[in-house]
């Protein structure tokens, strides 16, 4: 791979010192932004730890193909993370395990297919014209992520609740924003992992957001059973397990849809405002997906025949993801007494697998703070070779079961941006600083000049 320009080298959440005094005074940044307390090891070295926490940084390739694939029964998905989302969830397929867990994700994993979520292209269309409308509006002052959440609300609502289902959608959207907002702390109960009663007392609770938004798809599902529904909708409704032949209850279909309506609304939010964040401090790259757009969409409304025809303006969604991964960590606990990779895990034991920080590991990548999407060109990227150094869906069983829905949005959003508007970065800008609720977001949110195409 060959650039004859200087990389943009975006901004990155600063590391802690590892001496001990930093590492303590680093403690107060557990609740807004625990990626601000790791050390520079967390990017060069393959395990961390900090006696006397129960956790294990997790960045060394082989041990992440054991906890993933090899052993992963023996590595489930954290308690504590389960806990803290299943108001939102309860019994549904982000939050349950073993069997529970396991025909649920069978019978719902045809309505997430990418043959069947080409049908939310128009909705994302959609979406995106009112969006541009928005932006070009000389009233409006963009807040790119809040705004792109909006978006994404409406994307997700249109196709997953379907048109005329008697839901106000303004209301709808106030509550998923709140939702949003609820998440933007972790709960110290859930750091401490102190008993269920102390949440409460230690943080936000997802339980009044989430009833909120439950009231608002059981209102939708009455309204189904007289007959209207979109298609992805009546998919899961329909859905059914093909090895057992096992149907979904009402109940279970409520619970959800309401947990995919946030988990597919902040985390598309965020890739798209830190793609533009990106292009809007790199106007060449953004030429050159300009330029691509206009030779293989031109001015037509994008479709589903497009997706696969964008290589370089998916290069730069990807080479997005890799720096800025909205599931910047995610947390496995071990399930007995055992050995990863050479290192003594105890049963309980917190594994943290820092997605951030794997994907901008030394070991792993070339120049990897710096913002480069042709290392993402076909010809330049092994899947293979990145398999555990790549990973902002996820890996394994528990893969993102939402990543074809997430791409197919993505790219339809951007594509038909782009054929509206060019970003740039403000003259003055304050330095940057991160904040952390689920996704990593610029705190203060990320303003950006936007103007009509020429
Ligand atoms: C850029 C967008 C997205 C990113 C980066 C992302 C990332 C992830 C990751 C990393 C996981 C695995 C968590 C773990 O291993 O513990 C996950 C799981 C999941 N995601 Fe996504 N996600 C995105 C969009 C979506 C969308 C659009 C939906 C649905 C509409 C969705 C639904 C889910 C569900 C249901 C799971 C749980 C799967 C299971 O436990 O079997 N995600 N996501």
């Amino acid at each position: 791979m060959s650039t004859e320009r200087q990389p943009y080298i975006p901004p990155k959440v600063a590391t802690c010192g590892a001496d001990f005094l930093s590492q303590l005074a680093s403690v107060r940044h557990v609740r807004a932004n625990p990626l601000k307390t790791w050390p520079r090891a967390m990017y060069e070295a393959r395990f961390y730890r900090r006696p006397p926490m129960p956790i294990l940084w997790v960045m060394d390739v082989d041990a992440l193909h054991e906890i993933y694939v090899a052993r992963a029964e023996e590595f489930p998905p954290s308690k504590i993370a389960h806990r803290m989302f299943r108001p939102l969830w309860r019994n549904g397929v982000a939050t349950s395990e073993g069997e529970e867990w396991r025909w649920q994700r069978r019978a719902a994993a045809p309505a997430f297919s990418p043959k069947a979520v080409e049908a939310i292209v128009p909705a994302a269309r959609h979406a995106t014209a009112h969006l541009s409308k928005l932006w070009l509006s000389p009233t409006h002052t963009p807040d790119i992520e809040d705004d792109l959440g909006d978006l994404a609300t409406s994307v997700v609502f249109e196709t997953l609740m379907g048109d005329g289902l008697g839901v106000d959608e303004a209301k709808f959207r106030r509550d998923a924003r709140a939702f949003s907002l609820s998440v933007n702390a972790v709960n110290l109960a859930d750091v401490f992992q102190t008993p269920d009663w102390t949440r409460p007392l230690l943080g936000q609770t997802l339980h009044k957001p989430s009833d909120a938004l439950r009231a608002h798809v059981a209102q939708a599902l009455a309204h189904r059973q007289s007959g209207q529904a979109g298609s992805l909708l009546d998919m899961l409704a329909t859905a059914t397990d093909p090895e057992t032949g096992q149907t979904i209850t009402p109940e279970r279909l409520q619970n959800n849809i309401t947990g995919m309506l946030p988990a597919g609304r902040d985390t598309t939010a965020n890739w798209l405002a830190w793609i533009l964040y990106l292009i809007a401090h790199d106007l060449p790259t953004q030429e050159r997906m300009v330029a691509e757009i206009d030779a293989v969409v031109g001015t037509a409304p994008f479709g589903a025949e497009h997706l696969e025809k964008l290589p370089f303006t998916s290069a730069v969604m990807m080479e997005a993801l890799r720096l800025f991964p909205p599931a910047a960590q995610i947390a496995r606990e071990a399930a007995h007494d055992t050995d990863l990779g050479g290192q003594k895990v105890r049963k309980g034991m917190f594994i943290i697998i820092p997605i951030y920080a794997i994907q901008r590991h030394r070991d792993y990548w070339d120049q990897p703070d710096a913002f480069l999407p042709e290392r993402f060109l076909p010809g330049n990227f092994d899947p293979r070779t990145h398999r555990y150094s790549f990973m902002p869906f996820g890996a394994g069983e528990r893969i993102c079961l939402g990543m074809a829905f997430a791409k197919t949005e993505a790219l339809a959003v951007l594509v038909t941006l782009l054929q509206r508007l060019r970003v740039s970065a403000p003259e003055h800008e304050p330095p940057m600083d991160f904040t952390f609720g689920g996704v990593l977001r610029a705190k203060g949110g990320i303003r950006l000049n936007i103007a009509p195409r020429d």
